[in-house]
């Protein structure tokens, strides 16, 4: 988590416009930052009248996320508040599956999704129907879930996890006896786990061996789901390549849901709010970052004093639909709310629990 105090923002006209000033790109025109200042002061205004507590995701656009958000992080961090939050509204930040996870974990509050639809390529990969056929083709192992997922998978699933704690979560379910462990949807991720947890990686498409034909192989194996991220996937090793010839001893991140082959090219992998602290501990004085592109304007706007070399404007296009006018319009009309049937919602939550507890 990026902020665990409540962050705090200026509450006139000229204040915010100087804060905003100094926190967006230096070329940005001073109307347009009259009139984000505008909206953001009353999306504050607002917050205090709903007693609501925004939530935003490291990947919000910056004049949303250096103006109004009371907590920003990454999606374990996010999750924490949103279980112990006692606001009459959460406005998350973010997109669909991030908001459901808040409704699940903290069931008595409202909870809006500042966009209509907030989608995820990675979310969009399976379905609940596809995790009950993954158990019956491997019976006995256990199912992780990227907390990337809808509330209908989490139900179906026995932990979920996040960039943050994947790695934990699969090494405490080998401490648990688990050789054969399913992991969805994220096929990167998948494979980074297991590079990183010493296991073998089988790609659970349908013409993948079942359980029979893999209980004859020793080795512990993760079964991956074939799911992607669309903004990640671009990354290639190619392009690190040619930073490092431009800029040598720059610093490569990415994040987890890059390849493997890209995370094991850089210098480091770790979930937004790792990548966001570990630019602030470097030294070099150029660093990549290989994820959406927001969060490096908001990481430049806070290391002055490094320069972010800017390979892309790879946005992801769900987390663009969130805008402050949008954060105003979910407060004003109170919309899009986000709902969860109790009985998957209490399913879910157990999964989401059990990856809490392990921290
Ligand atoms: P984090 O949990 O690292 O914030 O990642 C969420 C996400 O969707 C990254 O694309
Ligand atoms: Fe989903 Fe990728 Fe967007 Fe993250 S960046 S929300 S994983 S589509």
């Amino acid at each position: 988590m990026v902020a665990v105090s409540k962050l705090q923002y200026p509450d006139t006209l000229d204040e915010m416009m100087a804060h905003l000033r100094a926190k967006l790109p230096p070329d940005t025109d001073s109307d347009l930052i009259r009139l984000r200042a505008d909206v953001a002061l009353e999306v504050n205004l607002l917050k205090r009248k709903r007693n609501a507590i925004i939530l935003g995701h490291n990947y919000m656009a910056p004049s949303l996320y250096h103006s109004v958000p009371d907590y920003t992080g990454d999606s374990l961090g996010l999750s924490r508040i949103a279980a112990s939050s006692d606001a009459d509204v959460i406005v998350f930040a973010g997109v669909r599956f991030m908001a459901e996870t808040a409704k699940i974990l903290n069931p008595g509050r409202k909870v809006l999704l500042p966009s209509a639809k907030g989608g995820c390529s990675l979310a969009e990969a399976i379905t609940a129907q596809d995790v009950r056929e993954l158990r019956s083709r491997f019976p006995g192992a256990p199912v992780v879930s990227y907390v990337n997922t809808y509330a209908e998978v989490k139900a179906e699933t026995d932990i979920c996890c996040t960039s943050s704690n994947a790695a934990a979560v699969v090494s405490h379910l080998r401490r648990e006896g688990h050789d054969r462990i399913i992991f969805l949807p994220d096929e990167y991720l998948g494979r980074n786990v297991a590079a990183e947890t010493g296991m073998d990686v089988l790609l659970a498409d349908k013409d993948a061996p079942g359980g029979e034909a893999l209980a004859s192989t020793a080795s512990p194996t993760l079964i991956v789901w074939h799911g992607r991220c669309e903004v990640h996937d671009k990354f290639t090793t190619e392009d690190i390549d040619r930073v490092r010839e431009q800029y040598p001893g720059v610093f490569v991140l990415a994040h987890p849901e890059c390849s493997p082959e890209v995370v094991a090219a850089s210098d480091y992998s770790g979930s937004t709010t790792a990548m966001i602290r570990r630019v602030r501990e470097i030294d070099a004085d150029h660093y990549l970052l290989l994820t959406e592109c927001s969060m490096g304007d908001n990481i430049a706007a806070e290391n002055p004093g490094k320069e972010m070399v800017r390979l892309c404007s790879l946005r992801c296009p769900h987390m663009q639909e969130v805008t402050l006018d949008e954060t105003m319009a979910a407060l004003e009309l109170d919309q899009y709310e986000v709902d969860v049937p109790a009985q998957v919602a209490d399913r879910a939550r157990a999964s989401l629990q059990r990856m809490i507890e392990i921290g």
